[in-house]
């Protein structure tokens, strides 16, 4: 079981030098990313992480010179070559390599690079008993919506997050809780999940979809999809967090107060327990 690496569909070692100086994912942040996980060799939701992905390719204007067939059997290339069982599929494509100017070159070919990695194993302690997070200003574009490479936002939040020993930053602007650095995020409220709405300011979290447009629905659990405040946030039932890492993270503290109880509420693990078997289900695990 090894790391490995692809490069326009050719498995590289992922100490190859393969990316040349002028490539403007590296000089710009040019590009787009997605990350699927893997489960018992298999991608989990997989057909829905590159939907999204061929969106954000269309609203920054690089050409999709990979098909849908084409991408998946580079998933699947990678999975069997590394013999990984758990893990993550890293996938990148940036606009491509040319003299450096800030519109875009003419006749540039898009580069797509990969990579798969062992582990993301859950962290048992914090999916029973609940993370931690701060809540900080949202200092990051107005494009949120795509999975653009540029991260600098979103690492500055998450470096913040780690310096205060806490699991995740949470974003606010304007008053409003958009989303973590890296994940969604819902709290619980008489029994309703809030939730920011899809629009310009969070990414469509795979996770959430699945949570809200299928999950939720099945349990019974109404959503609504309305910005709310910190204090709201604070204030809360219960709040968790969701993504392709993070899978569905119960928050029983923010900025150092508890959320009330201090555990992991029931609804949450409702999500939680939907959510395994999710993984379970397309996953084929025992
Ligand atoms: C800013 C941001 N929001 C939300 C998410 C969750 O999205 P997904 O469930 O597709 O992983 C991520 C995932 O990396 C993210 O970076």
């Amino acid at each position: 079981m090894r790391s490995l690496g692809l490069v326009d569909g050719k498995i590289v070692d992922l100490a190859e030098n393969v990316v040349p100086m002028e490539d403007r994912g590296h000089q710009f942040g040019d590009g787009i990313y997605e990350v699927t996980r893997v489960y018992n060799k298999q991608c989990f939701a997989l057909k829905m992480h590159m939907d999204r992905m061929y969106r954000s390719l269309r609203e920054l204007r690089i050409p999709a010179v990979y098909t849908y067939d084409e991408l998946i059997s580079f998933h699947e290339l990678l999975i069997q070559e590394s013999g990984i069982v758990d893990g993550a599929v890293y996938l990148q494509i940036t606009r491509g390599a040319a003299p450096r100017t800030h519109a875009f070159p003419e006749q540039i070919v898009p580069r797509l690079t990969m990579s798969i990695r062992p582990g993301g194993a859950r962290k048992t302690e914090l999916w029973e008993n609940g993370a931690q997070i701060i809540v900080i200003p949202d200092e990051r574009w107005l494009r949120c919506d795509i999975k653009s490479l540029n991260l600098l936002g979103n690492i500055l939040g998450k470096q913040k997050a780690k310096e205060a020993g806490a699991f995740e930053a949470v974003l606010v602007r304007d008053g409003q809780v958009t989303e973590g650095t890296s994940s969604n995020v819902l709290a619980v409220k008489a029994g309703v999940v809030w939730t920011h709405p899809t629009n310009n300011l969070i990414l469509k979290g795979i996770t959430r979809t699945i949570v809200v447009e299928q999950l939720a629905p099945k349990l019974d659990i109404p959503v609504i999809e309305k910005p709310f405040s910190a204090e709201f946030l604070k204030d809360a039932d219960e709040v968790f967090l969701l993504g392709t890492s993070t899978e569905v993270m119960p928050i029983v503290s923010i900025d150092g107060k508890s959320v009330k109880s201090g555990k992991p509420g029931e609804i949450t693990q409702k999500i939680q327990q939907a959510y395994q078997e999710l993984i379970d289900e397309e996953c084929h695990r025992a």
